[in-house]
């Protein structure tokens, strides 16, 4: 089905649902719109005679790729000011509480998304630990819906007193973000943050039951030389340490390009601990995009490697993304975005019908890919990583 699609640059991007202002919101919608990381929101159409009765359709787009992993961002700010990620002293623009995906809402959005054949749910920020009572959203989605698996993705900085009431409210595994093991460089790199709290919650995750995945983004210069302690620091512990190409999103689109580290060249300074050539694998059915080198020694050890830039995947694309404030983004590196929040909120009716048309509706025209190695391409540099989850 196609469907004639409207562009609407919403002021500050705080489009509000009919109605609603505060002083709040007028001095965030004061804020320039050009330098804009937020959503570009796209009008919604009414949906067809006949939508929702019945079966929900499969989610899939245009190009035949489908659907069954959903993103959820449950805050856009975070502890930590990685300098890839966020500008000096954070992101600008953040939204009010109000702003938010209610956890009443957020459930019912993932409600729907499984009746449309998502499995899996990835809880992401800004730093999602962060969200006041994140362990009552994790255990309201898990009671309330019929996803099969619940992740989340974290710095890990409040992970020793949360994983195991994490673990508890049904979270399944966790992905920590940690680049090096240098106290001095780890404080650097986030701008502030302790590599003892992050270790101390590693740790906690480990012994609270949850399955525990390393993300590092390495820098030439800064962090490169750092891959096989990495490795080594993560195989000891049973951790599956990943490495991801550095994309020119937002912050990191400001740094200079040779200091983006592709995944062959990590794979050489891996030498001999990983099996010889051989191609990567794919990981477990309904995850995410890394692939997987196998250690040599024959343990079954592994490591991922997740490669926008190197070998793109957008052709398998299976993850659709919901940032905090609700808006659907079909591709991560794009602004467009449908508000789900506010069908939710201004929608009479079968919730699930108004939702299922906007999300359905949001993917079918999701774009091709990415578009980071192309010169003329800037619409990735708008994109801030925070604001998105990733
Ligand atoms: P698993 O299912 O456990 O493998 O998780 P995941 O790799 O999907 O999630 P995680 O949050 O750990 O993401 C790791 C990195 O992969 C982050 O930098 C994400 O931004 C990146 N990533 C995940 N999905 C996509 C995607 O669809 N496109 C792009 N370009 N990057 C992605
Ligand atoms: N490119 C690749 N990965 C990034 N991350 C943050 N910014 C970027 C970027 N520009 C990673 C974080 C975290 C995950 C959610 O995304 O390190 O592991
Ligand atoms: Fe999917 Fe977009 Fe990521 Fe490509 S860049 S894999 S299309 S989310």
């Amino acid at each position: 089905m196609r469907v004639e699609r409207a562009f609407v640059v919403m002021e500050g991007a705080f489009g509000l649902a009919p109605g609603g202002s505060s002083a709040n919101d007028a001095a965030m919608r004061a804020l320039p719109v050009l330098e804009s990381r937020m959503a570009v929101r796209e009008a919604l159409p009414v949906p067809p005679a006949g939508w929702g009765e019945g079966a929900l359709p499969l989610l899939h787009d245009e190009r035949g790729r489908v659907y069954r992993y959903l993103r959820l961002s449950v805050t856009d700010r975070c502890d930590l000011a990685c300098v890839y990620c966020m500008p000096p002293g954070g992101e600008h623009e953040h939204a009010v509480r109000r702003e938010l995906l209610s956890f009443d809402e957020a459930a019912q959005v993932v409600r729907t998304f499984t009746a449309m054949g998502i499995r899996r749910v990835r809880l992401t920020g800004g730093e999602p630990l962060v969200r006041k009572d994140v362990v009552r959203l994790v255990e309201l989605v898990r009671r309330t819906t019929e996803v099969e698996r619940i992740a989340l993705t974290t710095n890990a900085t409040r992970l020793s007193e949360l994983a195991t009431p994490l673990r508890r409210a049904g979270l399944d595994a966790v992905n920590v973000s940690l680049d090096t093991l240098d106290p001095g460089r780890f404080a650097e790199l986030t701008r502030g943050g302790s590599l003892e709290q992050v270790l101390a919650g590693i740790h906690a995750a480990l012994d609270a039951g949850l399955e525990v995945k390393l993300n590092a983004v390495l820098m030439r210069g800064v962090t490169d030389l750092e891959a096989p302690r990495l490795v080594d620091w993560a195989w000891e512990r049973g951790i599956v340490p990943r490495f991801i190409e550095l994309m020119p999103l937002g912050e990191a689109a400001q740094l200079p390009r040779d200091v983006r580290v592709g995944a062959d060249e990590v794979r050489a300074r891996l030498g001999a601990r990983l099996a010889p050539e051989g191609s990567l694998e794919a990981g477990a059915k309904d995850h995410g995009p890394a692939r997987y080198a196998m250690a040599a020694d024959g343990s079954g050890r592994r490591v991922g490697f997740i490669t926008p830039l190197s070998n793109e995947f957008c052709d398998t694309c299976n993850r659709v993304r919901v940032t905090a404030m609700g808006d659907i983004r079909a591709c991560l590196a794009s602004r467009r975005a449908v508000s789900l929040r506010d069908v939710l909120r201004t929608s009479a009716g079968d919730p699930e019908r108004a939702l299922s048309w906007a999300i359905w509706w949001a993917l079918a025209g999701k774009e091709r890919g990415h578009r980071f190695l192309d010169a003329s391409a800037d619409e990735h540099e708008r994109v801030g990583m925070s604001l998105i989850g990733g």
